[in-house]
């Protein structure tokens, strides 16, 4: 047998644990181990600048989320980590490679920064971005340094001319007067002995900028741009020196002469000042700057990773328009900007212009609302020019350029521009693949719009004058995102914000961080799905990890969601009252302007959900050890389910609504006794098969329907549903050339019109729900218990698809299950690969076989 590997440790959820906020961050490590290894025992070795401290062999089993084991890491301290260890043969593994953890500023008297804005910056109607600089001599050779920084706004710093990080639009969007993120990066190769200068671009991003509906509103925030930055750097004699934001730094403009994460960015390259950021600049025209207000007490560092460009994509193809400007396809509906390199007179002006879609030709911008989408760029004139808006982002599959200098403007905007797609820069973890390509292109359009949505915060989409953290799309779209994604350390941050927000009633807002918007939407009222986020997806980050604390640090909003929701039901149990409830959302028989006219009753929508929460917040409290609480909750989930039987359940055992969406939550959330459960699963069979297999849901009974219909036996059923091409399905959009998941069962009409609703987007997650259900019922692969140290596989071939496969990098490594039918059909191979760690059981059509770390195999007869 070889001797087992491990993996470099990792650091609570971070995929960076550079400037991390835990002062005690749990440790995590992978083992490859050869067939049946199982691990005895574990040892991690933790260096500090101090000392070298072993946890010694430790008899343990476990390898994820293990205890920090020595004294607290402080403010700036960092160490490094490795780990080994031992099966059964007493021999111990090799050492693991290192990994190195740092803390960031952990108490707010670390920070000596203050922060600055641009004098005059007060009330702008222009949004241009300001430029913050300042010079200081360096007494020594460095040996190290860090620089801290955070901004009210969206800020790109500059050491000695060249840009710190790779990063973009940091410090992303939180609840700011609670929560404002800071970035720490290593800028030790950036400075010199001598003369240094540090400067900042600094644009209104979420702070300052335009953000809502209906003309929205600027300054949601506060009127200025600030910067908060501490270059803190270690000579090597041991000397510390910081350089920090004060009244000492000195104001200017710049480039961009405007800019908005709606509308987009105008930049004269004109304008460029050349050595800003460097010293021996001469800032005898500069402004000086004003302190504003920023509490050290709300600055937390990052739980996930920042947004990054993540993929370039050159344009599929070019053509010219009658009215003389280019358009671009770029094959793919994606987030994120132009760059483009081009050469010209100077003064020559580049329009660009973005779209989700084509419609009669031209860009279809109506989708987009009230955000302008267009960035602009002015030559210099001084040869080759290659630029890149900085603080926007763009919904785009198409671009129309207008102003391309030279004869052959297609060829040279084939040559000269590349899609850059950004989003944060989460580490994939989930495949999948099956036989059929459609559901293989609807897998990967729920992978894009995941991609393009999961930009800092979940946003319901990624074009239009929105971009909001609506809850509800988050909380059906979660498992299907922890399976794609690592995403437990940005929703984490996310969820700290819902919290932070939830109103002193326990009433979760509609969108997470909250703003206010139009009437309808202010104050935010209780709507079940929405608020249902509180519970579920701390539970569904849960699951994917096995973390028990991100179900500690939300159990009070989860709980007072809960209570909340239960006070405004009816003697009976039933919630049947009050709130604003969105309920089946999008259902598609509602008419495009009235999307909450679903069939389906809202209040049966919301006692389902008040029925399942109360449950998954009982099974919290158990996990966390609140025996009473978990009481408590079996109650009022008995209660709350008994008044969903009493006002919605039919004496003949269907449901008061007959529609598919309230057949889906009683079988999903479990609501009815077991012969109702079989009764509710025909009717719901029967109810797809008259409607020719089309879907008749909108978001809070899409992601549940097929899983509904496997858990009762119509598997069938729910592959006609996946399978269906006519509207409203998921093939219709696939057929129709979707590249990512529509907001609309309909956004493209037949026709190859654009929906007329007011509120249609071409990127929207919540209905790719549904990828979930191919992860865990189709290929077969779940988390048999919390964190997949057990898991199940679960293959389920039917119908005309003939193979199917996922993989899945668990905590403890890739799992993975490949199944195909073979001998024409009379024959299943099954074929799995658990990793070191965990284990697993594959159920099959009347058997159930458990496996141990490493690959299997097994052939059924079918
Ligand atoms: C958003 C959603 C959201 C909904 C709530 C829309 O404007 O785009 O996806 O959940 O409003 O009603």
């Amino acid at each position: 047998m070889g001797t087992p590997s491990v993996s470099a440790p990792t650091f609570e959820h971070h995929r960076e644990a550079l400037g991390i906020g835990e002062a005690e961050p749990r440790i995590s490590f992978e083992v490859s181990a050869d067939q049946g290894w199982t691990q005895r025992a574990y040892e991690l070795e933790i260096r500090t600048a101090d000392e070298t401290w072993s946890t010694g062999r430790v008899e343990s089993g476990d390898s994820v989320l293990l205890p920090w084991p020595t004294s607290a890491l402080g403010s700036r301290e960092s160490a490094t980590v490795r780990a080994r260890v031992w099966g059964a043969d007493g021999t111990p593994s090799a050492w693991s490679p290192p990994a190195d953890v740092e803390v960031g500023l952990l108490d707010p008297e670390d920070w000596l920064a203050l922060a600055i804005s641009a004098v005059g910056d007060v009330a702008r109607e222009a949004t241009a971005p300001t430029l913050l600089r300042r010079e200081f001599q360096i007494a020594g050779p460095v040996s190290r340094a860090r620089l801290y920084v955070t901004a009210h706004g969206v800020h790109e710093v500059e050491i000695n001319g060249a840009r710190v990080g790779d990063d973009t639009l940091s410090p992303g969007w939180t609840s700011y007067s609670s929560r404002l993120r800071y970035q720490t990066y290593d800028v030790t190769a950036l400075l010199q002995e001598g003369a240094n200068a540090i400067g900042s671009w600094l644009a209104d991003g979420w702070y300052c900028g335009r953000l809502g509906f209906h003309g929205g509103e600027s300054n949601r925030y506060g009127e200025r741009t600030a910067l908060l930055a501490q270059l803190e750097v270690v000579l090597a004699d041991g000397t510390r020196q910081v350089i920090a934001t004060d009244t000492s730094w000195r104001s200017g403009t710049g480039p961009i002469t405007a800019s908005s994460l709606y509308d987009g960015e105008v930049y004269d390259a004109r304008g460029e000042v050349t050595g800003w950021s460097r010293p021996a600049f001469d800032e005898s025209e500069w402004a000086g700057v004003e302190t504003v207000e920023r509490d050290p007490a709300t600055l937390v560092a990052p739980d996930g990773p920042p947004v990054r460009c993540t993929e370039e994509r050159r344009p599929l193809s070019a053509w010219s328009t009658p009215a003389g400007t280019v358009l671009v396809d770029f094959g793919q509906n994606l987030v994120g900007r132009l760059r483009i390199t081009v050469e010209g007179d100077s003064g020559e002006t580049i329009t660009l212009r973005h779209a989700e879609v084509l419609e009669h030709g031209e860009l279809a911008t109506r989708p987009l609302r009230g955000a302008a989408a267009t960035d602009t760029y002015i030559l210099a004139g001084d040869g080759v020019e290659t630029w890149e808006p900085r603080f926007t982002f763009h919904g785009f599959r198409y671009a129309e350029i207008s102003g391309w200098p030279g004869t052959d403007p297609v060829r040279e905007v084939l040559a000269g521009v590349v899609a850059r797609v950004y989003h944060t820069d989460l580490r994939r973890l989930g495949e999948f693949e099956c036989s059929d390509p459609l559901v293989n292109r609807l897998h990967e359009n729920v992978v894009w719009s995941m991609r393009g949505n999961f930009l800092d915060i979940p946003t319901d989409c990624p074009q239009r004058d929105e971009r909001l953290g609506w809850t509800g799309d988050l909380q059906v779209f979660a498992p299907t995102a922890a399976f794609l994604y690592d995403c437990t350390g940005m929703l984490s941050s996310w969820l700290k914000d819902l919290a932070a927000e939830q109103l002193p009633d326990g009433n979760v807002p509609w969108y997470v961080p909250y703003i206010p918007t139009i009437p309808m939407w202010t104050p935010p009222e209780p709507s079940a799905v929405w608020g249902d986020a509180a519970v579920l997806t701390p539970w569904d980050l849960y699951v994917a990890t096995g973390d028990q604390q991100v179900l500690a640090r939300q159990y009070d909003s989860a709980k007072a969601w809960v209570e909340l929701a239960a006070s405004m039901t009816a003697d009976d149990g039933a919630w049947d009252h009050g709130g604003y409830q969105l309920g089946d959302w999008l259902d598609p028989n509602a008419p495009p302007e009235d999307p909450i006219a679903a069939l389906t009753d809202p209040y049966l929508v919301a006692t389902a959900y008040l029925a399942h929460s109360a449950r998954r917040l009982s099974e919290i409290a158990a996990v966390l050890g609140r025996e009473e609480d978990q009481r408590r909750y079996v109650e009022v989930a008995d209660r709350v389910r008994g008044g969903f039987r009493t006002r919605y359940l039919t004496d003949d055992g269907l449901m008061a609504s007959d529609t598919q969406t309230a057949y889906a939550l009683a079988i999903a959330f479990e609501l009815l006794d077991e012969q109702g459960t079989a009764t509710a699963g025909a009717r719901l069979a029967e109810l797809v098969r008259k409607a020719g297999n089309k879907i008749a849901t909108g978001f809070a009974g899409t992601p549940l329907v097929t899983e509904a219909l496997s858990r009762t036996g119509h598997i069938q059923a729910a592959y006609d549903l996946l399978l269906e091409r006519e509207c409203p399905s998921w093939l219709y959009a696939v057929d129709h050339g979707a590249t990512t998941i529509w907001e609309r069962w309909d956004s493209m009409l037949p026709d190859g019109t654009v929906n007329p609703g007011a509120m249609t987007s071409f990127n929207h997650y919540a209905l790719g729900a549904v990828a979930s259900w191919l992860h865990r019922r189709v290929a077969g692969i779940s988390p048999a218990e919390p964190g997949y140290r057990v898991i199940d596989f679960c293959p389920n071939p039917h119908g005309p698809i003939t193979s199917a496969r996922a993989s899945h990098h668990t905590p403890y490594g890739t799992a993975s299950i490949r199944w195909e039918v073979i001998h024409d059909g009379a024959a299943l191979h099954v074929d799995v690969v658990v990793p070191a760690g965990a284990s697993g059981r594959i159920v099959l059509p009347g058997s159930e076989l458990e496996v141990a770390a490493g690959r299997s195999q097994v052939t059924v007869d079918l």
